[in-house]
């Protein structure tokens, strides 16, 4: 039984505009300890997959389908019982760390609220070892920096701080939706190499979300790719850059600097898709350069091609590699 298990996840969201398809029939598995990454261009759905996991869709989203987590139902759980499972078992780092941290709050009595709640520990407790968690994240001279508030940090070590909140009750799940976009190159590798360090330690399975192919090389075991709210292409990391099979990854590997190439980027052609209404063919259509008249007609199955290894695409894995040669 893996950790976690979603199956055909769905996302809607109601507007004045028409219903907007964000999520749609994404499954993946995730087993314990393991790094996943979820990589595609901003509006493919990623946040908001993670979000329903969660239980923490805006007011007019609804999610669909199937997540089990240690093989119990938990999408759509009431408030009260997602409560315990959040932070205790999944937790969640967000891009922005203010949306997690309180403003008003000193950074000590934040983390102690969540430890006394989940883990019963007395307030002195709790806040020794939110200082340790702090010490752990290499917050420097953190005994004392804990009693600091949220913008009393830098942008890094604010990050920081909030990977020390996700990590206070060891989750057996780590949700990591671009935890370092908002930081610049140095910082941001200085965090994924914390992130890892800490993931072994803990043994934490880490799904992490991230438009970069760069940060899924370095960080993750297995990636699914997302487009247009559904998964183009799932695969362990290594033949996934070395022999993507799907024209969209293809796009997106293209899309990455490359020393070799005088760090040039050729960005994908075209805009992401609109997601209103019932997707209908496979949502790269209008940007590909393989697409054939099915392509607008019908969603291609993902497919299973080898050991680990789907896609979902109406053209042959040899068409595309032809056309590369
Ligand atoms: N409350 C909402 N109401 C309507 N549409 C929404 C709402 N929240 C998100 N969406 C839409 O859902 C789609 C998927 O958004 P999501 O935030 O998951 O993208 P993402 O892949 O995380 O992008 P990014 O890389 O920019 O974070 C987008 O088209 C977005 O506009
Ligand atoms: S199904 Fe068609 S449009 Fe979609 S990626 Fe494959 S070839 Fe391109
Ligand atoms: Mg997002």
């Amino acid at each position: 039984m893996a950790l976690l298990d979603v199956k055909d996840l769905n996302v809607r969201f109601e507007t004045p505009e028409g219903e907007i398809h964000a999520v749609n029939g994404v499954s993946f598995a995730l087993e314990k300890g393991e790094a996943l990454g979820i990589v595609g261009e901003s509006g493919s759905g990623k946040s908001q997959l993670s979000f329903s996991i969660l239980g923490l869709l805006a007011a007019n989203g609804k999610a669909s389908g199937s997540v089990e987590f240690e093989g119990r139902e938990i999408l759509n759980l009431s408030e009260r019982e997602l409560n315990k499972i959040r932070a205790d078992r999944i937790a969640m780092v967000f891009q922005d760390p203010m949306t997690a941290l309180n403003p008003y709050m000193r950074i000590s009595d934040q983390m102690a609220e969540v430890l006394m709640l989940h883990k019963g520990l007395s307030k002195r407790d709790a806040v020794a070892e939110a200082a340790h968690m702090l010490d752990l994240v290499k917050i420097p001279d953190a005994k004392n920096r804990v009693r600091l508030f949220p913008h009393e940090f830098s942008g890094g070590m604010r990050q920081r701080v909030m990977i020390a909140m996700a990590l206070l009750c060891k989750p057996d799940v780590l949700i990591a939706d671009e935890p370092t976009t908002a930081l610049d190159v140095t910082v941001q590798a200085q965090i994924m190499d914390l992130l890892g360090e800490l993931r072994r330690e803990l043994g934490m399975a880490t799904v992490l979300i991230t438009h970069d192919l760069g940060v899924v090389a370095g960080f993750c075991e297995r990636a699914i790719v997302m487009y247009g709210g559904q998964v183009m292409e799932q695969s362990p990391v290594d033949p996934l850059f070395a022999n993507p099979t799907h024209p969209y990854t293809r796009g997106l590997l293209g899309a990455l600097p490359r020393l070799d190439a005088g760090n040039a980027m050729t960005p994908i052609r075209g805009n992401p898709p609109n997601m209103t209404g019932a997707p209908k063919g496979c949502p790269f259509c209008p940007r590909c350069d393989f697409a054939e008249e099915i392509c607008a007609q019908d969603m291609p199955a993902l497919t299973q091609f080898s050991e680990g290894r789907a896609r979902a695409c109406h053209r042959s894995i040899e068409t595309i590699e032809e056309a590369a040669a």
